[in-house]
């Protein structure tokens, strides 16, 4: 029986070494195949006698098991290791930050437009929102605009169909219609509620303090214009509004706006068909990088006696001012950015470093 006993060691350890499932199949047909060691045996009992036969036979079936055992066993260790390897090979860092949606943020003329809203908004102003088509009563006409203005040209404005040839529509080039749209229902609602007849109003009435923040449009492209860009109005009109409250009000502002007291305001006579007289207001920081240079940011003016009256207001008794100022120029200013037209381009990883 130790021939048989060596017969199972050798295949233990034959099965043993073998490192794939391919090896281990190889190393079994040696002993359990057609012409392996174990079979061979089988085919030498032929020539013994029946009870020879008997524990021959029983004893090598013994053996025979004990090498399916091992096979078995080797079998099952080989597929768990294969396993083993393949989920390590697989495995998942689960400490890993994981993959996030983009978090999204607003827009850095958006950021401007909203710090506009809210200084305004503290020292009394309204918010309102306009239309982006005008009428050409409203963008210019009301806003004492004669028939012949420049601005008015084709190579300024652009005109887009439903209006008439005599009134036609066009995407409005400033805000400054919002003056007339909000101060008449401002004047409509008042009147209605004291009463009031028709004519020019010239009773009481509660200021009309607004700002106006939108998109604009004018046929204008390079580096410091886009074709479409942003303004937002201002308009404060009562009995006793004054350049003085302008100047306090805009300067106000701009400290705010810019987080800075070292800044000074200049008004620089100009000239606006709705305004008179009419100033470019200019700014200038005492210290930082911007220094010394005087800055454009608006336009503004007194509110011209035929808007005042296009408001349904007797310009004897309400007076005003105005003012148009660009954010766009604002957030560049702001954020030092000097061309206008990476605001509009959409690419992200310009936006995504404003939030
Ligand atoms: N609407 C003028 C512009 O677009 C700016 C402005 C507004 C000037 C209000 C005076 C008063 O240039």
């Amino acid at each position: 029986m130790t021939e048989l006993n060596a017969i199972v060691e050798s295949a233990q350890s034959a099965f043993a070494q073998a490192a794939t499932p391919a090896d281990l199949e190889n190393a079994k047909a040696q002993y359990l195949g057609k012409a392996g060691k174990i079979t061979e045996l089988m085919k030498g009992m032929a020539a013994l006698s029946v009870d020879e036969k008997k524990a021959r036979g029983a004893a090598i079936n013994v053996a025979k098991q004990a090498i399916e055992a091992a096979l078995t066993a080797r079998r099952q260790a080989l597929a768990d290791a294969e396993l083993d390897a393949q989920l390590k090979a697989e495995a998942l860092d689960v400490t890993l930050p994981g993959r996030q949606r983009g978090q999204g943020g607003l827009h850095p003329v958006s950021l401007t437009l909203e710090r506009i809203e809210a200084i305004f908004g503290s020292m009394g102003f309204d918010v309102a929102q306009g239309p982006e088509i005008e009428s050409d009563w409203f963008n210019f006409t009301a806003l004492n605009t004669p028939e012949d203005h420049p601005a008015r040209s084709m190579h300024d404005t652009f005109y887009v169909e439903g209006g008439s040839e005599t009134a036609p529509n066009l995407l409005r080039t400033h805000t400054s219609p919002m003056q007339i749209r909000y101060a008449v229902q401002h004047v409509k609602q008042h009147r209605a509620s004291v009463g009031a007849t028709d004519g020019l109003y010239a009773g009481d009435m509660p200021e009309i303090r607004v700002i106006a923040p939108g998109r604009t449009y004018r046929v204008d492209s390079d580096a410091t214009h886009s074709p479409m860009f942003h303004q937002c109005e201002g308009l404060w009109v009562g009995e006793n509004v004054s350049f003085k409250d302008l100047k306090f009000v805009f300067t106000d502002f701009c400290r705010t706006f810019f987080e800075s007291d070292d800044l000074v305001l200049r008004f620089r006579p100009s000239f606006f068909p709705f305004t008179e007289p009419s100033a470019e207001i200019d700014i200038q920081f005492q210290s930082g990088p911007l220094a010394g240079r005087w800055l454009e940011v608006a336009g503004s003016g007194q509110v011209h006696p035929n808007v005042i009256r296009n408001m349904g207001l007797d310009p004897e008794k309400f007076i005003g001012f105005a003012f148009g100022m660009g954010p766009d120029r604002l957030t560049m200013l702001r954020y030092g950015v000097n061309d206008l037209r990476l605001f509009f381009d959409g690419d992200v990883r310009f936006l995504s470093q404003f939030n």
